[in-house]
């Protein structure tokens, strides 16, 4: 039942068709930023994003880790419309330092792990259409921002995504981007968690998406404990739904986890 919406997962960051080299990165990534022009957005566009928020909010209440439930009002997210980033970022700059940044869509995986070790988070300027509500072909703002920045003003994730980007650096420098943006995935992308004695939604990629949220939590798929070790080495999917979806023992366990993890430590579970 789940395979009729047309829906590819979206892949967190993007190609590398422009790769600054690493002793002028942190410079180069603010390169990819563009104003918002919130202005711009229409009637229909900010339609789009209340329809998709009013189908996404009551499937999720009862299944998606707490901390990304209480982000939602305390960020205003529970407001009509696109949200404004100025008005965004007042909140979670108060709350854990974190500010979203506008891109045209898609950045280089290394300036993607810069913005992040600068708790940048980046956000397309644009919303998918009223007719292709469950198709993707890259991230657009309802996934960046509903999807993403409500656990940014949870501390525990503010800091392991601050701790990824400093490691996503690294290792995209070293050869190691495949190891670092696998582990990144099978979390915070498309992890599942346990709370509570359940196994909740915690991922991005999942927690914005109509078709794979369900497929997640109710599919016949694997649903294997979370290691480093295990998600480290296994592939994942950017062009349809995951083969199997990785549960954290606990969101605070893997993001300490993730969080303690260094390049020396990350080239130890390459496979
Ligand atoms: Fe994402």
């Amino acid at each position: 039942m789940f395979r009729e919406f047309d829906e590819k997962a979206p892949p967190p960051f993007g190609s590398a068709e422009r790769s600054p080299s690493p002793s002028k990165l942190r410079e180069d990534w603010q390169d990819y930023l563009v104003p918002q022009d919130w202005h711009y957005f229409t009637a229909e566009e900010h339609g789009v994003w209340d329809t998709l928020f009013a189908r996404q909010v009551p499937y999720l209440g009862t299944r998606i880790v707490t901390p990304f439930l209480e982000g939602i009002p305390k960020l205003g997210l529970d407001q009509p419309g696109i949200p404004e980033l100025g008005r965004l970022n007042e909140r979670l700059e108060r709350l854990t330092g974190w500010r979203c940044v506008s891109v045209p869509g898609l950045v280089p995986d290394d300036a993607f792990f810069a913005m992040l070790a600068e708790r940048c988070f980046p956000i397309g300027n644009f919303i998918r259409s009223a007719d292709s509500l469950d198709y993707l072909e890259e991230p657009d703002c309802f996934h960046d921002i509903f999807g993403h920045v409500p656990l940014l003003a949870h501390e525990p994730v503010a800091r392991l995504m601050q701790a990824m980007g400093r490691l996503g650096v690294a290792a995209v420098a070293d050869g190691f981007g495949d190891t670092i943006s696998r582990l990144y995935w099978h979390t915070v992308e498309f992890g599942l968690a346990r709370e509570g004695g359940e196994v909740k939604i915690l991922g991005a990629g999942l927690a914005s998406s109509f078709g794979e949220a369900h497929f997640a939590i109710e599919a016949d798929v694997p649903r294997p404990r979370f290691t480093l070790k295990e998600a480290a080495a296994t592939a994942y999917r950017s062009d349809t739904f995951q083969p199997l979806y990785f549960v954290s023992d606990s969101l605070e366990v893997s993001a300490a986890e993730l969080e303690s993890l260094d390049l020396s430590g990350l080239k130890r579970l390459a496979p």
